[in-house]
This record gives structure tokens, C-alpha cells and sequence, in this order.
């Protein structure tokens, strides 16, 4: 692929990824780089002028984001629009990272893009701002909601085997629902998606579902680890943010593309666990 691709939050879990999956003809890197600042990325955006922009930057502390409402929407909504508009001065093409949390997880089948947001939360409610401020903008943007990302950094997975080494007993949330996704799999999508002109929101996961609790039964068993898991319900394990309770997602607008090529989330996470994970 030979596109000049620019990366925003490059040091994220799903930056790295994305460095890693586009050597070569990734070297447009943007350090130092505030999305908030809105002349600073008008003006690195212009001098480089990329063909397409990937928005991976994002205030992504759920908890925090609950004492902390102001800089979530300043990252999540502004920045996010920030970058849609100076890619629309230059036509560049805008990838924007969002997130399953703008659902409230009442709904008995998987979310599909056409059901209506209802974030819990205040980081799902800046992230649902920012998908309709860059919709405002009206450039030629991909919004990309995926979920219960792992990858370089930390996550999950990582959490998960570093307690299997401390201790005998895990206690783990077993009345949330959600989709695991790796996130080498959303960089395949991002790279298919951003070769066409087919622009709009896409629920972007790997396919299937689990709660945390079997999520961390995978691990482990994929691991070998045995370590004893206990399911707790969320009323047991409080929390400042209220997440949904099943977030899973459908990735119907990537099949209907013909664009779908996640794989299952438990064939994923075999793959990372044997060749990512050190
Ligand atoms: N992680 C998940 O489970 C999950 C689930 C669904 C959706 N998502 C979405 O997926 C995307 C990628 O998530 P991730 O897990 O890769 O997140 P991450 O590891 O937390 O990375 C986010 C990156 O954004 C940078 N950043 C924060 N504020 C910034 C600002 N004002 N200007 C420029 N960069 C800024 C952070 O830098 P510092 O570290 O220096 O602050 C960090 O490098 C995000 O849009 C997130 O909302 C994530």
C-alpha cells in the first residue's frame, strides 16, 4: 500500500499497532501533537498533507472520565472534530476510533449500526459527541466503533495474567457483555475500509461474544494458567461509571460491504497470546 498515512495518539495501544502493521509507508507519526490544539493540528495536518488521517487519540479512562467530564469532551468531542476538519481543508481521508459504550446495553441482540446511542457514561457520551461532530464536518470519514480493545499496552489480557501470577483467586464481572477485539483485526478493517470511499459509521469487532468472566476463563485456559475464577455480578464489583450491561456489537454495515474480516474473538486471542504477548 503506498498512501501517506498520519496517526494520531501513535503511542496508544492501537497507534502501535497501527506503526507496526503499516511499515513502510507509515512515517508520519505526530508527536507532541494535542488534538485539543486545534491551529497546531490545522497546521501539521497542512504541512504534511497525508491522504488519510487515523484518529486513535482519546481521553480512554472510563473511571477518571466520570471527575473529569470537561477533558474527556475536549479530547473525545473537539479534538475529534478538530482533526475531521483540518483533514477536510487539505481532502484527506479521516479514520475516527469509536467505542461500543455509546450503547446502554438493554438491547437483547447485537447492537447493529442503524439502533439508536444511549451512553451510559461520561466517556461514552464524549466519544457519541464526537461521532456527530465529525459527522458535522462532513468530510470523507470512516467512524469505527469497536470494543474491549487488547493489544500492545495495557489491557485486559495483560492485567489477567500478570494477577494469575500473584495470586490463588480471581474474582471477575460475569453480568457484562461485550466482544473482545484484537486490535491487529481493526487495523486489517482500517486498512480495507480506507481504500474505498464508503464512508460512514461501522461497528468494528471481532465476532462472537463473552462476558469478562469468560473472557478471563479463555485466557487462562489458552494459557494454561489455574489460577481459580470466581464470577462476581457489577453490583458486587461497584464502579463510578456505569457500563452497559451487553454491548455486542454486530458488524452488519462491514458485511454488507463485503468488508467483514475479523475473525472470531477466541481465534484472535490465540493468536495474540502465542505471538504477541512476552
Ligand atoms: N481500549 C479499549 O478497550 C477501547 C474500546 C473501545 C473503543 N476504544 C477506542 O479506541 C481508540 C484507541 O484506544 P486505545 O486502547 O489505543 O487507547 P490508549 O492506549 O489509551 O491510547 C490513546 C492515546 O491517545 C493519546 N492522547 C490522549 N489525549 C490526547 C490528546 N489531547 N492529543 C493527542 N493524543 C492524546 C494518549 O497519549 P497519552 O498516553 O500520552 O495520554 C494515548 O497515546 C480510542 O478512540 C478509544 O476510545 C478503545
Amino acid at each position: 500500500m503506498n498512501v501517506k498515512v498520519m496517526v494520531m495518539g501513535a503511542s496508544g495501544q492501537l497507534g502501535r499497532e497501527i506503526r507496526q502493521q503499516f511499515q513502510g509507508c507509515y512515517d508520519l507519526d505526530a508527536p507532541g501533537l494535542d488534538i485539543t490544539d486545534y491551529p497546531s493540528v490545522k497546521d501539521r495536518i497542512s504541512e504534511i498533507n497525508p491522504s488519510v488521517v487515523i484518529n486513535t487519540a482519546a481521553y480512554t479512562n472510563v473511571e477518571k472520565a466520570e471527575e473529569e467530564e470537561l477533558t474527556a469532551f475536549q479530547v473525545n468531542a473537539i479534538g475529534a472534530q478538530n482533526v475531521a476538519i483540518a483533514c477536510k481543508r487539505v481532502g484527506a481521508k479521516f479514520v475516527h476510533i469509536s467505542t461500543d459504550y455509546i450503547f446502554d446495553g438493554t438491547k437483547s441482540a447485537p447492537y447493529e449500526e442503524f439502533d439508536s446511542p444511549h451512553p451510559l457514561s461520561v466517556y461514552g457520551k464524549s466519544k457519541l459527541w464526537g461521532e456527530k461532530l465529525v459527522e458535522a464536518v462532513g468530510g470523507e470519514s470512516f467512524i469505527l466503533r469497536t470494543s474491549w480493545l487488547y493489544g500492545e499496552g495495557h489491557n485486559f489480557v495483560k492485567t489477567m495474567l500478570k494477577l494469575a501470577d500473584e495470586r490463588d483467586k480471581l474474582s471477575v464481572v460475569a453480568d457484562q457483555y461485550g466482544t473482545p477485539t484484537y486490535t491487529k483485526d481493526l487495523v486489517w478493517v482500517i486498512e480495507k475500509l480506507m481504500q474505498t470511499d464508503f464512508y460512514g459509521v461501522y461497528h468494528a469487532s471481532n465476532n462472537g461474544s463473552c462476558s469478562w468472566y469468560e473472557f478471563a476463563r479463555k485466557i487462562f485456559e489458552l494459557t494454561g494458567k489455574t489460577v481459580k475464577v470466581e464470577p462476581v455480578s457489577s453490583a458486587e464489583y461497584p464502579t463510578k461509571a456505569e457500563r452497559p450491561r451487553c454491548s455486542v456489537m454486530e458488524n452488519k454495515l462491514l458485511k454488507l460491504r463485503g468488508l467483514d474480516v475479523m475473525r472470531p474473538w477466541e481465534e484472535a486471542l490465540q493468536d495474540y497470546l502465542e505471538n504477541a504477548v512476552h
